[in-house]
């Protein structure tokens, strides 16, 4: 049965990605985030699916687990990552916002534009068409880039967890995702809230609390 509060089925939901490169502090925040918005939602009896990228389904954590350990040619390592988008966006994301609810992703596709493009130096035109062939016209209602300086970031991650293939790339290599990152961020200000990821966790759990207003979050 219909809950009496529940918004109208045609009301799509909305679509959040967390962004950055390794070490910027998006895992501390994002699960607490969720929270945040998963009762703000249930007043008005919708839900949040949390998800990330590489992953988000089980050939997409399969994918996941080759594109974070195994060497190969950039132009795969792109193409996998889209792939394993495509069956994210099918079976997960786009059913969730048809039903209303909200989705939260770890990573979408400026993380492809900033590693494959930026720091790998693939031809950001080629990573267009697979956006466009992918994804159509979906795009992420708001996205939040964690901005950090790499040797911040890898002082951070130094004997916090063992890296994997991206986390043992050079100082070189995250200043090229890095500016990548904010280029886009300037590109699509509309859609990106930037984040200095060099202030306490409280600090930017205060920034982060500020997001739920702008997104017309019940309660906030
Ligand atoms: P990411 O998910 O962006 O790779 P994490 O959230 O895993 O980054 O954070 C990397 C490391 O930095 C963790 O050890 C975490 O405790 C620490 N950290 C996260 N945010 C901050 C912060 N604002 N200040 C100092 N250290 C932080
Ligand atoms: P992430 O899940 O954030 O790593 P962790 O769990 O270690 O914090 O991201 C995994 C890595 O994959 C990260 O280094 C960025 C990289 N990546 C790409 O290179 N391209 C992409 O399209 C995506 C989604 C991630």
């Amino acid at each position: 049965m219909t809950q009496p509060n529940a918004a109208p089925a045609t009301v799509p939901g909305k679509f959040v990605t967390f962004e950055g490169i390794d070490g910027a502090g998006k895992s501390t925040h994002v699960n607490a985030f969720v929270e945040t918005l998963r009762q703000g939602l249930a007043r008005v009896g919708r839900d949040v699916v949390a998800t990330r990228e590489p992953g988000g389904t089980p050939l997409g954590e399969a994918l996941r687990k080759l594109v974070l350990d195994e060497p190969m040619d950039i132009e795969t390592e792109a193409l996998l990552m889209f792939a394993g988008r495509r069956e994210h966006l099918v079976k997960v994301i786009e059913p969730a916002l048809t039903r209303g609810d909200w989705v939260v992703s770890d990573r979408f596709t400026d993380a492809t534009f900033a590693y494959q493009g930026g720091g790998r130096g693939l031809s950001l035109d080629k990573l267009s068409v697979l956006e466009q062939w992918v994804q159509g016209t979906r795009q992420p209602d708001l996205t939040i880039l964690f901005d950090l300086d790499p040797s911040i970031a890898a002082a951070r991650l130094a004997g916090a967890r063992a890296p994997d293939k991206f986390e043992r790339e050079s100082a070189a290599f995250f200043t090229r995702v890095r500016e990548e990152y904010l280029r886009r961020a300037q590109a699509s200000a509309g859609r990106f809230v930037v984040i200095d990821a060099a202030q306490s966790i409280d600090a930017i759990a205060a920034e982060l609390a500020g997001v739920f207003a702008r997104l017309g979050v019940p309660g906030h």
